[in-house]
């Protein structure tokens, strides 16, 4: 979740200039250096209880043997990533936004009934040149840091955190931002490799967070310039195939989009960039919703990007869609996390300065027929960080796992494990307590499964009153019933973005 470009970098992005100029054109108007320009006052996060480490710098760690209660399945083999803003302060000074915390990975390797565990911070050259200097010289999404005149941009990946989510890539791990490149990732010793080049004037460009697989490994995803959309087609290995920039005639927030067998939906939130970026507002801070604006879908041919068709939603914001499958009448079908609030990018200004977000996110089952108006049914208030099996990526799926909560009138954060049945509309919900603060949790699929909720979901969990992060494992049948497993980092870390397991 990061910077979306400023209208005039919207214009010059792949405007005919090729190579470098290209990339560096599309970093938007935070790179314009004002040396000696104001640093935001530290301003210590002043959440209730211990809950303050859930926003406090991450701590690289290893450790060897984690306590654990209950019993690992023996066959859930494999490592759970997980990466998330986790550099916050340095000096005197605190980021404002969560979403501009450096990229800090997180690996649980789960085998022979215990689990390892290490962590790291991505070592981007952000990172490393801020870390020489103990200081932060980036201007950053949120504002409040002023561009150092010793800070050398040369575009976007020059102040790339690589903070927003890690997905498996042939023998690497990718971790994703969205306003640039993807940056590889050693998945065992979390060594930084090096950015991912996709070569030409598209290196250093918006990749999403979000890339989605297809059923032959082919991966797509999307990147997100203001009133255009980059669409992009790469094999299973990680090497470009395909790229086409489309336009999609107005502005608004794209952070996710969605594939089925024949088509990538993009959905547009009902945002516009109001007023102009400062130091006080940074672009996050410009980021507003538009009340009467629907959220506009874009419906391209993965194979071709060609423009199928659009449509209309309701207004509102979405970060995230659970997984989209078609009918061969071309009627899409997919899930969403939809915000009736437009302004949800000043949500996560929040947490670095003593609050929390509002988490009103209503989980939304949406069908979309080739012509005529969308339906768009509600199937779990509160809801956020949708995911499904894997197996079922881009086909007819059933079941949707979340975090939510249960506690109706709890404000702080997600206390449950939720799923989703959008065809019975019932819903399973495991609480974890009040003493929990709940990410995001995966799919695992059984080897040899076959029933969509044929095995395990993973996840993570802040618990404030210990002051320990610990990962759970639930059967993904029957996750309401408790945990199956759960093994305690002897510490607290702080919450993170997205995760990914990849099986061994
Ligand atoms: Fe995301």
């Amino acid at each position: 979740m990061s910077p979306p470009m400023t209208p005039t970098s919207r214009r010059s992005f792949l405007g005919g200039a090729a190579g470098a100029g290209v990339v560096a054109s599309a970093w938007p108007a935070m790179a314009a250096p004002s040396p000696g320009g104001a640093i935001a006052p530290r301003a210590r996060a002043l959440l209730p209880g211990s809950r303050v480490a859930a926003f406090e710098n991450g701590r690289e760690l290893d450790a060897a043997r984690l306590e654990v209660e209950g019993a690992f399945p023996a066959d859930l083999k494999g490592v759970f990533h997980r990466n998330g803003p986790a550099m916050f302060e340095r000096g005197d000074v605190r980021y404002r936004h969560w979403f501009d915390g450096d990229g800090f990975v997180q690996r649980w390797r789960i085998e022979n009934g215990g689990v390892r565990y290490r962590s790291r911070f991505i070592q981007t050259s952000k990172f490393r040149t801020e870390a020489a200097a103990g200081a932060f010289l980036f201007p950053v999404s949120g504002g409040g840091v002023a561009a150092s005149p010793s800070a050398a941009f040369s575009g976007a990946d020059s102040a790339n955190p690589s903070n927003t989510s890690i997905v498996a890539v042939g023998a690497e791990s990718w971790a994703l931002w969205e306003g640039g490149s993807a940056m590889r990732i050693d998945p065992e010793s979390l060594d930084t490799l090096g950015l991912v080049r996709l070569g030409g004037e598209i290196d250093g460009a918006p990749f999403s967070a979000h890339p989605r697989r297809g059923e032959d490994g082919r991966m797509w995803n999307i990147g997100s310039l203001g009133q255009r959309v980059l669409l992009y087609r790469l094999d299973a290995a990680g090497a470009l195939e395909s790229f086409k920039v489309q336009p999609l005639g107005q502005e608004g927030y794209v952070h996710d989009f969605l594939l089925t067998a024949r088509s990538l939906v993009v959905v547009q939130c009902s945002t516009e960039t109001r007023g102009p970026r400062s130091l006080e507002s940074g672009t996050f801070g410009t980021i507003r919703g538009v009340p009467d604006k629907p959220m506009r879908v874009h419906v391209f041919d993965r194979e071709t990007f060609d423009l199928v068709r659009q449509a209309e939603l309701p207004s509102g914001f979405a970060f995230h869609f659970g997984n989209a499958w078609e009918e061969g009448n071309g009627t899409i079908h997919f899930d969403v996390v939809h915000y009736v609030d437009g302004d949800q990018m000043l949500e996560f200004f929040k947490p670095l300065s003593g609050q929390f977000p509002t988490w009103q996110g209503v989980s939304h089952r949406v069908t979309l027929p080739p012509a005529g108006a969308p339906r768009f049914e509600r199937m779990h208030a509160r809801a956020e960080f949708p995911k499904i099996n894997p197996r079922f990526d881009a086909r007819r799926h059933r079941y949707v796992y979340a975090t939510g909560f249960e506690e109706r009138d709890r404000e702080d954060w997600f206390d449950a494990v939720i799923k989703i049945d959008l065809d019975e509309g019932r819903n399973g919900v495991f609480s974890y307590g009040p003493d929990w603060m709940v990410e995001e949790h995966v799919f695992v699929p059984r080897p040899g499964g076959i029933r969509e909720d044929d095995g395990w979901v993973v996840g993570t969990a802040l618990n404030w009153a210990r002051g320990q992060t610990a990962l759970t494992v639930f059967d993904a049948a029957r996750p309401d019933v408790g945990p199956l497993a759960r093994a305690w980092l002897d510490q607290a870390m702080p919450l993170g973005l997205h995760g990914d397991f990849r099986s061994s």
